[in-house]
């Protein structure tokens, strides 16, 4: 149990990958590619390799709970803990997709949001000293905020919010959703943006360490 770690979710390809061949050059220890697929996560891997980079392969599929208790508990086992967290992945409809709005919605936010959720309750605990946390949002996030009614924009932007309000709020969204009422409801048409607003909300917790600070920094 020794040296230091970094750990990307998602990163077979796209952002992750590219944070991960950062990390590579750049973090004194070792720098975990993660991806829920293993076939896919090896081969960014390998073509870490064929760069002379190296990355180490952990299998993470982030919608599967026993997939992050067991990447938790490989870190806390062999590191004590992790240095660093970037929770990148993230999916996206695109725009053209004709998956109804309310299925969109459900899939959306149970991978931006919900899942989103469980990576970072299960491995705040295990962030070391001066450990760091970077969640990747969007700036769509706040785009879709300023389109929400006046409502839900004074409840995401107050400073009392709740995590479990929070979450309500996330749900409530997934519901109307499938009633056909989330306009009526005041939300906007997107649920990515709605997904990333959710990961977004940073509220003053007086609770002390919460999942949904976008930085950690424990002294
Ligand atoms: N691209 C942009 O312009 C942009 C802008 C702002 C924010 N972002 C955010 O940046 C992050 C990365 O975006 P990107 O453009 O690099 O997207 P991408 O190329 O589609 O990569 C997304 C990554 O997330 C992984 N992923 C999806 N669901 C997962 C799950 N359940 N468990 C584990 N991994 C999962 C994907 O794995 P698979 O290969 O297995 O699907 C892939 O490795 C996302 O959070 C996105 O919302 C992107």
């Amino acid at each position: 149990m020794s040296g230091k770690v970094a750990v990307v979710t998602g990163s077979n390809k796209g952002i992750g990958l590219a944070i991960v061949r950062a990390l590579c050059k750049q973090f004194q220890g070792d720098v975990y590619l993660t991806a829920r697929d293993v076939g896919r996560g090896q081969a960014a891997v390998e073509s870490l390799a064929s760069e002379g980079l190296k990355a180490i392969f952990h299998q993470l599929d982030i919608n599967n709970l026993n997939s992050i208790t067991t990447a938790a508990a490989f870190f806390k086992e062999k590191y004590g803990g992790v240095d660093i967290l970037i929770h990148n992945a993230g999916i996206a409809f695109k725009v053209a997709d004709t998956t109804p709005f309310a299925v969109q919605a459900e899939v959306t936010l149970e991978t931006n949001f919900f899942a989103a959720r469980d990576v970072l309750t299960h491995f705040l605990p295990l962030i070391k000293c001066g450990g760091r946390v970077v969640n990747i949002s969007s700036f769509v996030g706040p785009r879709t905020l300023n389109k929400c009614s006046a409502e839900l924009q004074q409840r995401f932007r107050s400073e009392d919010i709740t995590e479990d309000e929070l979450v309500a709020l996330m749900q409530r969204f997934i519901d109307k959703a499938k009633q056909g009422e989330h306009k009526q409801d005041g939300w906007p048409e997107s649920p990515y943006g709605v997904s990333k607003l959710g990961l977004t909300v940073r509220p003053v917790c007086l609770e002390g360490f919460h999942w949904f600070f976008y930085f950690t920094n424990k002294l």
